[in-house]
């Protein structure tokens, strides 16, 4: 058999900027791939309303201007999708909204990848801290963030207008 980082991994993963207008199929697509964390966030398989919300909802206080997207890429495959948010909460915080990875290639490094040209990215725009929100049942991303540095920042536990989870908030100063 095959080894495992070896049957996909064969480029480094590479964040290309996308919007909503060229890439909501390809975003549709990923997401469906990876529905098994969509239905955990969102109670239902991923569909074009749940892409119009990661192509257009910004945090309080913030615009759709404010957010980046980008894909994943392995050389020509379509693997991940992220959103960032800049400003949020502070100036110079980028929050992350969303990393999603294609099932078939987690696990075998690229998140660490992903995320470390994230971090730099973010220090090459004067971004002083990352933050996101992970669920609290999302145990597995939890260990993923930690391993990746962040911190628990707060705890944000579901409220009666929420929808239901509660999450903490993590934080990685650069
Ligand atoms: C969380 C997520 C982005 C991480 O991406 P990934 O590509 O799986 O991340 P990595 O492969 O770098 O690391 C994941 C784990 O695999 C392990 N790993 C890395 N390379 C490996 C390999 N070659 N073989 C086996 N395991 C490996 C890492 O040690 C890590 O373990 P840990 O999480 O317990 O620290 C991805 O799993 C995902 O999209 N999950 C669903 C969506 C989600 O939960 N997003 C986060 C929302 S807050």
């Amino acid at each position: 058999m095959m080894a495992k980082t070896n049957m996909f991994n064969t480029h480094a993963p590479r964040l290309v900027p996308i919007t909503q207008a060229k890439h909501a199929e390809d975003a549709l697509d990923l997401a469906e791939r990876a529905a098994d964390y969509v239905t955990l966030e969102v109670g239902h398989a991923p569909n074009m309303d749940f892409i119009d919300g990661f192509f257009t909802a910004a945090p309080p206080g913030l615009g759709t201007d404010d957010l980046l997207h980008f894909a994943v890429m392995d050389g020509p495959a379509f693997i991940g999708i992220i959103c960032i948010a800049e400003g949020y909460e502070l100036a110079k915080d980028w929050w992350i909204g969303l990393v999603l990875m294609d099932p078939a290639y987690r696990e075998r490094g690229i998140g660490h990848k992903v995320i470390n040209s994230i971090k730099n990215r973010a220090r090459t725009a004067g971004i002083e801290a990352l933050k996101l929100s992970v669920l609290e049942v999302n145990t597995r991303a939890t260990l993923f963030w930690t391993r990746e540095g962040f911190v628990p920042h707060r705890y944000a536990p579901a409220t009666p207008d929420s929808d239901g989870h509660n999450r903490w908030v993590l934080k990685h100063d650069l």
